[in-house]
């Protein structure tokens, strides 16, 4: 693998996901791997777990990690080929991408979407211009439509947790007063649609994430009908595709409250953090045995061992 950009540069899922469940139980055991190896972290948007469970991931394989906040602290970068640089981008990503590869062995991308322009944020310029021109590979910590380290954490909590071969796992909407990207979901319903689950997402009308994604997948608008019988459900806002970039309503019935958790399965609490309590889920399911988002952000480090650990196997 040159690089890892999306749910779609894993060859196999499962076999994948047993690999990462193995990491966390033999965490010292490839401590030797990334000897002599640097990792780049480049954040153009704020991160606690991403930042912090990358560099634990590379530092227990023994990797140098450099971590810069670009945004704030290096020169405004361009993307756009022939352009004339007399405003206010300093560098070139065609330079900057080969200058950092110099002093990188894996180069990882944090940037966001705007959600102003909809095709803009889908052409991901950010990363897609990093991978075009960095000589070493390039991981993805969360680009405009996608956050697969996150996603394969998700599925490696599903795994370890399911109390039955096929569970029901529910993609639920929650309210939020600003505007989300989408990367989230689209990464967790990318996973889900290639695991062993019975899978549904449910929203308000105009909500509806990109249908090249959700194809094939049940979504219902009956919050209640959803949640019915679900072993798993994760809680995620995100801002509308259609209307791209919008927040259409902040109705508060669509948070996650214990009533909501009755029809359900016993269900387990997901939510990829941070999350807005008493907005999103209530206070009194992030506070119960149903909540699982801690372990879920336990599992960051170890999806991202194993797939740093992919990227330097590519080098070899
Ligand atoms: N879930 C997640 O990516 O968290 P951070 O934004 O804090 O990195």
């Amino acid at each position: 693998m040159k690089n890892f950009l999306d749910i779609d540069d894993i060859p196999a899922i499962d076999s994948w996901i047993g690999e990462a469940i193995e990491m966390k139980k033999q965490q010292h055991e490839n401590s030797n791997v990334g000897k002599f190896k640097t990792i780049g972290l480049l954040f153009f948007n704020a991160s606690l777990r991403t930042r912090l469970s990358t560099q634990k991931a590379a530092q227990q394989l023994g990797m140098e990690v450099m971590i810069m906040n670009v945004t704030k602290e290096s020169w405004k970068l361009e993307y756009e080929d022939g352009s004339i640089m007399n405003v206010d981008t300093v560098e070139h990503v065609k330079e900057a991408a080969k200058v950092i590869s110099q002093y990188c062995d894996i180069i990882g991308i944090r940037a966001f979407p705007k959600l102003i322009d909809k095709q803009e944020d889908e052409s991901e310029i950010i990363i897609r211009s990093f991978a075009k021109y960095a000589t070493v590979p390039v991981l993805n910590m969360e680009s405009a439509t996608a956050h697969p380290l996150q996603a394969i954490t998700d599925a490696m909590t599903i795994t370890e947790l399911k109390i039955k071969n096929k569970p029901k796992v529910v993609l639920q909407w929650a309210p939020h007063p600003k505007a989300l990207p989408q990367a989230v979901p689209n990464s967790f319903v990318k996973i889900m649609k290639q695991m062993n689950v019975e899978f549904v997402i449910t929203h308000p009308q105009g909500y509806a994430l990109n249908t090249n994604v959700t194809n094939g997948v049940t979504i219902m608008h009956d919050k209640s009908e959803a949640l019915k019988g679900a072993d798993f459900v994760y809680v995620k806002n995100w801002s509308s595709y259609q209307e791209y970039g919008q927040v259409l309503t902040q109705d508060s019935s669509w948070m996650l409250t214990q009533e909501d958790l009755k029809i359900t399965s016993q269900a387990k609490v997901m939510h990829c953090l941070p999350v807005r309590r008493n907005v999103v889920i209530a206070d009194e399911v992030l506070d119960s045995p149903h909540s699982v988002v801690e372990k879920q952000a336990y599992n960051r480090t170890y999806a991202a061992q194993m797939i740093i650990k992919k990227l330097l196997d590519y080098e070899k």
